[in-house]
């Protein structure tokens, strides 16, 4: 999660920061950090004891699940958390914590980033060469790149299509067809597409996915390119699944685990198209990359041993509420003339719903 600053000293003094599900408590020059789960705090609180045996009154499955600060700050030697949704209030000596500390300067890794200027491109004309390769430079580093029209097309934006697919075929990608055909005019009058009996084709929104999951070989990029604003809406995000899957293992190793072994069966079923494939949705490429795969709409039912589903359901919606989480997402709306490619094994898409006559078009590549 975004880092939400809550800095109570000078840098160089004990103070705590506050991130999604953890404390991070600095003790202050040379002595280092630790991260402390909420629950962990709430449930270790020192006040919850019997006022005369001092012994522990709380267990913890009496913390709410949800258990959250309102405010935490570093004062003298100590970590004061008032806490929701009860309002308690704990106090925690820094020696304390330090000599009870699990994870000892752990170096977390980053949430997916929402930072559009950093994969945005300025342009005159919709291929110039060299924009082109700043443009894959920017897919191989950050997953998408986004190309701004500095000069607005003068041209019907339709017209440049096929010069953005030479500029791209002369960097080493190759346009490929798919069951709706070589170029997608994803509109809701479409008359130019094979198979267009699915969301694509409406206004309605389309939450956050992968192309093409239900192929043995997803295409690995996809290009839209902006012709027709709607009159309303038809924003489009973006989340770099690969950065979440990292930032998941980091923080939930076993239903990063489960994400990346649980055979999954993605089924689109259309009325002249059906395909089938059976693969987990994170599926490793290499001890640090994947290959995604995150389709809510062509998914089958789950079907699981009894006794796995509820770790497999817990597993899956805390990705889900990673990546739906606006913090984590790129978002955009294209005008006309530009657009944007991504790595389709490693972004997630998404748009918005729509009124009016938007036109986007939507390419495959693949490497040639
Ligand atoms: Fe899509």
């Amino acid at each position: 999660m975004t880092v939400e600053s809550n800095i109570t000293d000078t840098l160089t003094g004990p103070r705590v920061e506050l991130s999604g599900a953890a404390a991070r408590v600095h003790f202050g020059a040379g002595r280092g950090h630790a991260d402390f789960h909420y629950r962990w705090l709430r449930h270790w609180c020192d006040r919850e004891r019997h006022p005369l045996t001092r012994e522990r009154t709380l267990d913890s499955s009496e913390v709410a699940d949800e258990v959250f600060p309102l405010e935490a700050s570093v004062e003298g030697e100590a970590l004061r958390v008032r806490w929701s949704p009860d309002g308690h209030e704990s106090e925690y000596p820094l020696a304390w914590l330090d000599a009870h500390a699990y994870a000892r300067d752990r170096a977390a890794a980053p949430p997916p980033s929402s930072e559009l200027a950093a994969v945005e491109l300025s342009s005159v004309g919709a291929a110039e060469p060299a924009t082109v390769a700043l443009a894959l430079a920017l897919v191989h580093d950050r997953g998408v790149a986004v190309l701004r029209r500095s000069d607005p097309s003068r041209v019907a934006p339709e017209t440049e299509t096929d010069a953005i697919i030479d500029a791209l075929e002369a960097h080493g990608l190759r346009v490929i067809s798919t069951h709706f055909g070589r170029i997608e005019d994803l509109r809701t009058d479409n008359t130019t597409n094979a198979n267009t009996d699915q969301l694509g084709y409406t206004d309605a929104a389309i939450q956050l996915h992968t192309d093409q999951p239900f192929l043995e070989h997803p295409p690995r990029y996809q290009l839209l390119q902006g012709v027709r604003s709607a009159d309303e809406g038809g924003a489009n995000f973006l989340v770099d699944a690969r950065a979440a899957a990292r930032y998941l293992r980091d923080i939930d190793r076993a239903s990063f685990e489960l994400l990346t072994r649980t055979p999954v069966t993605f089924h689109r079923r259309q009325k002249s198209f059906e395909r089938v494939v059976v693969s987990p949705m994170i599926q490793r490429v290499d001890e640090d990359d994947f290959l995604v795969r995150y389709s809510y709409f062509t998914l089958a039912p789950y079907r699981l041993p009894f006794e796995d589903m509820d770790a497999w359901y817990r597993a899956v919606d805390r990705f889900a509420r990673l990546v739906r989480d606006p913090r984590h997402q790129i978002q955009l709306s294209l005008r006309p003339g530009e657009w944007l490619l991504y790595d389709n094994h490693r972004m997630l898409h998404a748009r918005t719903a729509f009124r009016g006559p938007r036109w986007v078009r939507g390419l495959y590549f693949d490497r040639g």
